[in-house]
């Protein structure tokens, strides 16, 4: 059952469906402006419909195995997403984002999060290689990977557009066999 991936008894991710819009859409909207120095997909969400929109279409890409989109859950509080923005099946290589509540930060919840959905694919034999791209400035996303087995394996210059500049990006993968786990 890849809909729910239990962490622990507080945490829990998931897959995005219809009835999370509206906690999902509030999430965004109290983190909005904090998410845009980040993120660059932020500034064009407005409307609630937005988000439905967001969501119809990874629900659709997540059934299909061509992404995957999870809500964290912290007891019944939505407080994250974590996805693979784009699956690769042939070369069973996910590429990974993730963003958190402000507030629900320096607790080690996205790192959990990581790890149970690597290792739940990886389990299954569906993904091998995990990929994480972070712009080189974001010290916490490149923290996140650092401290989760990704290894840095090089740097995209200008490779991503956000707030009015090009900034340079790191490359980080982890690769799982089942067998080696
Ligand atoms: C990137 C982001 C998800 C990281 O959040 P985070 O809370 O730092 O990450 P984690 O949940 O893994 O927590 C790790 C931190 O909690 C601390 N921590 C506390 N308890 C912990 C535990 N049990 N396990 C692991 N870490 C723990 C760690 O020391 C670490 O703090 P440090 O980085 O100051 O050393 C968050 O900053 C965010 O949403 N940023 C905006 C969006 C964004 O940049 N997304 C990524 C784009 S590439």
């Amino acid at each position: 059952m890849s809909d729910i991936i239990t962490l622990d008894d507080a945490l829990q991710l998931r897959a995005v469906e219809e009835s999370y819009v509206t906690p999902l859409h509030q999430l965004i909207l109290k983190n909005k402006a904090w998410l845009q120095q980040s993120l660059n997909w932020v500034p064009f969400v407005n409307s609630e419909e937005d988000t439905h929109k967001t969501v119809q279409g990874n629900m659709m890409l997540h059934q299909r195995g061509y992404a995957k989109m999870y809500l964290i859950f912290n007891h019944d509080d939505v407080v994250g997403v974590i996805s693979f923005n784009l699956i690769e099946p042939l070369n069973k290589t996910a590429y990974i984002g993730y963003w958190l509540d402000e507030e629900n930060q320096g607790q080690g919840i996205l790192s959990r999060a990581l790890q149970g959905v690597i290792h739940f694919y990886a389990q299954r034999g569906e993904i091998r290689r995990f990929v994480i791209k972070c712009r080189v400035d974001n010290a916490r996303s490149n923290r996140v990977a650092l401290h989760n087995g990704f290894i840095l394996e090089g740097c995209m210059k200008q490779a991503e557009f956000l707030n009015g500049d090009y900034h340079d990006v790191n490359m980080y993968a982890r690769i799982i066999d089942p067998v080696s786990q």
